[in-house]
């Protein structure tokens, strides 16, 4: 059976494979090496549960690694160099634009759905982050997110797969990746919802690797004297946790071909696209990608842009202003694409890039970083930021790929990020996006929706992915949509 029990023993046996127990004289001389050895400054003081904790943790670290990024990323970061020469990367746009598109986007829904039948799909959610912009006090997808329901988003998840896979008569496994910080909170959430009836054996929880925040004076900074101050190692290492953690070789045993990666903050993300996934399958390309055309030209989303004939995300803070905001002919924005962290993954791709190595680029991220005093032991909560957390990034995987497509969907269909606790990309702005998605679906299929005096909803409306996802489904069940009063809740189960 390959479940969360399973895949937790055979993570500790892996672990106790590649990090056989080293004695603490052997670790010390290792943190002395990499410049570190102030980890062990409270040592001696500890209890000895509490010392084979820290020893633990500090086996469990590449050193080596971490004093080249205290080196590379900290100390002396190398400023982004812009590429020579960027183009804007090519993209299929969201629907067939003459007959024989026509023809390809058939295929590829057919191709799609085939793939879907047999098996071949994996969803993929990388749910490892630490939310802190959002400061929900547990694992981001845990939050209620729905406007009505308030469904947690791991729940949107499972039952957006429950339909897909009811529609086709199939099984979707779904892999869920945690970071050492939220792995239990996430598991037990699941459990304490009987996995949201999905059947157990169907899900895989595994955790990615940790990286010590560095203060600016590259020292690895102490959360107490027992414990570094972790954080996960970014999104990018989803491609590593994959490997490691037993997910590939299970993906491999089901028949698994195709992952289907997003991102733990989006309610309303198609989990799993046929026509995405079918698009990328007969272009036959490693690793693909969903883009949004941006609002504007700074609107905070990466840029897929064409480097050297491979398609790379330029990051919003890189791409300048005079290129983010040029314009083609016809008055369209020159550099449209932006990234929405979706993404087609060959299985295959991911199994080469970890069978003949591979290293993202760390990505340099400035944080307040809580911690203790290294001479009083005392807890430091800094007001501005203090140390580096290093990365890296999924979409650093785009260039190593050698066939990559983009896809263009639409925003109101399948964006509706919960990023920031207020503002843009809020629980508010998702719930906005959650209700006129829904009331444009009602229209769309003649049902009448109250509008207030500027044109939006006059209802608060949620539609349980049970019931459509997507538009045309609305139509089909007309007769079952109850008359909407204004200022009313409605909920489409
Ligand atoms: P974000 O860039 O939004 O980061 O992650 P975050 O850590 O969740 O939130 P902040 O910045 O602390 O507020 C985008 C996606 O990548 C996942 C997140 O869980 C989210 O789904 N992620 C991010 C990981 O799985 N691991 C990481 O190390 C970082």
């Amino acid at each position: 059976m390959i479940a969360v029990i399973s895949v937790s023993v055979f993570m500790d046996l892996y672990i106790a494979m590649t990090h056989p127990p080293l004695h603490h004289d052997a670790l010390l001389e290792k943190v002395i090496a990499a410049g570190q050895e102030h980890v062990y400054r409270f040592y001696d003081s500890l209890t000895e549960a509490d010392k084979e904790h820290l020893d633990a943790q500090v086996a469990a670290m590449d050193w080596e690694l971490i004093s080249k990024l205290v080196s590379d990323v900290v100390l002396r970061p190398v400023p982004f160099e812009l590429p020579r020469s960027i183009e804007p990367a090519p993209y299929l746009p969201n629907k067939p634009i003459d007959a024989a598109t026509q023809d390809i986007y058939a295929r590829a829904r057919h191709r799609g759905i085939t793939l879907l039948r047999d098996g071949q799909i994996a969803a993929f959610v990388v749910a490892g982050g630490q939310g802190t912009r959002l400061g929900w006090p547990g694992p981001k997808g845990t939050f209620p997110a729905t406007p009505v329901k308030k469904k947690p988003l791991f729940q949107c998840f499972v039952e957006y797969l429950r339909a897909l896979e009811a529609r086709h008569h199939t099984t979707i496994p779904f892999y869920i990746m945690t970071s050492t910080a939220n792995h239990d909170a996430t598991v037990d959430f699941f459990r304490r919802h009987d996995y949201f009836s999905m059947p157990e054996s169907q899900i895989m929880f595994f955790s990615q690797d940790m990286l010590p925040a560095v203060g600016f004076d590259g020292k690895v900074l102490l959360e107490t004297p027992s414990s570094m101050a972790l954080s996960p190692n970014g999104h990018g290492g989803s491609l590593l946790a994959l490997h490691k953690s037993g997910a590939l070789s299970d993906m491999r045993r089901r028949g698994v071909t195709q992952i289907s990666y997003f991102q733990v903050d989006n309610p309303i993300v198609r989990c799993v696209d046929p026509l995405f996934i079918g698009l990328h399958d007969i272009h036959e390309a490693d690793m693909s990608s969903k883009m949004l055309p941006k609002a504007f030209g700074k609107e905070k989303l990466g840029n897929f842009c064409l480097v050297d004939g491979k398609i790379v995300v330029i990051e919003y803070s890189d791409l300048p202003e005079q290129l983010a905001e040029a314009r083609q002919a016809d008055g369209e924005l020159k550099f449209r694409a932006g990234s929405i962290a979706l993404h087609a993954v060959r299985r295959s791709f991911v199994e080469q890039l970890n069978a003949h190595g591979f290293a993202l680029p760390y990505h340099r991220a400035e944080k307040k970083v809580p911690h203790i005093d290294l001479h009083t032991g005392k807890p430091v909560n800094p007001a501005s930021p203090n140390a580096v957390k290093m990365e890296t990034f999924v979409f650093d995987a785009l260039p190593l790929a050698t066939k990559s497509i983009i896809y263009e969907t639409d925003r109101i269909d399948e964006f509706a990020p919960i990023k920031n606790a207020e503002g843009v990309d809020s629980p508010a702005s998702a719930a906005d996006i959650i209700t006129r998605r829904s009331s444009q679906w009602l229209a769309a299929a003649g049902i009448d929706v109250p509008k207030k005096p500027d044109g939006s909803p006059n209802a608060v409306i949620e539609i349980s992915p049970s019931f459509a996802i997507y538009p045309e489904d609305v139509v089909d069940k007309y007769m079952q949509v109850p008359p909407i009063a204004p200022g009313s809740q409605v909920y489409l189960p």
